[in-house]
């Protein structure tokens, strides 16, 4: 084998090795995901501004993700299901930065989904599911509105499965419905950083846009009747 083989073959098992360990360690912080933004940062608007869901998106939500990937590595959890995770670690203090930020990074997939721009109203099996558990889609909005509003501090309020009827309740800081077995079927970020650029303190103008406005009935119902 001549040199000029010899020194071409060597090159390409370097070049090898280091495609599969940049492969590797690329996997290894792979596992939770954001979910990809079905909409432009602007589509939201006049409800939700440009700047707002940019930040939220990229910054918020995108740490969230980091942190997740990390703490998921360090404490030996990777290739669990993210709820399992969160049911196991619920409550553990050993464990209280990776389940607010893995909490958070599931919420926010949820959020992302929950929003779409010219939203439509719910429709068929959807909305009777609605009317079964709230007496009208009017209440349904009404309640969604209040319990997201008078929550106190940061959080979420969210639409829940439990068996066969809706549910509206909301959790604190990071966490999620399914650490208590419940399905969520809609999510809306509490946290100020969610709508203070926009709306101030005045959180109740936030809820009723996004109520009225946003939410998207076709992801709920693809969550909730299937
Ligand atoms: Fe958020």
């Amino acid at each position: 084998m001549n040199r000029i083989i010899k020194i071409t073959l060597f090159a390409g098992i370097i070049f090898t090795l280091f495609f599969l360990s940049g492969c590797s360690s690329e996997k290894k912080g792979d596992q939770v995901k954001q979910v990809k933004l079905n909409y432009s940062t602007n589509a939201l608007e006049p409800y939700i501004s440009s700047r707002t869901v940019d930040l939220h998106y990229s910054i918020h939500y995108k740490k969230y993700v980091e942190k997740s990937n990390q703490l998921i590595e360090k404490f030996g959890f990777t290739g669990k299901p993210v709820a399992d995770i969160l049911r196991k670690i619920k409550g553990n203090e050993k464990y209280s930065s990776l389940f607010n930020n893995l909490g958070q990074a599931l919420n926010h997939d949820i959020y992302f989904n929950s929003l779409v721009p010219e939203a439509k109203p719910p429709a068929g099996e959807m909305l009777e599911m609605i009317n079964r558990s709230f007496g009208s889609y009017d209440a349904f909005k009404k309640e969604f509105i209040l319990k997201g509003n008078s929550h106190f501090a940061s959080g979420w309020v969210w639409l829940v499965k439990n068996n066969d009827r809706l549910e509206i309740l909301t959790t604190s800081n990071g966490d999620n419905p399914v650490t208590i077995g419940l399905v969520p079927v809609l999510g809306i970020d509490l946290w100020e950083h969610s709508y203070y650029l926009d709306y101030e303190n005045r959180r109740s103008d936030y809820m009723k846009n996004v109520t009225e406005n946003l939410l998207n009935w076709d992801y709920a119902a693809s969550v909730c009747l299937k």
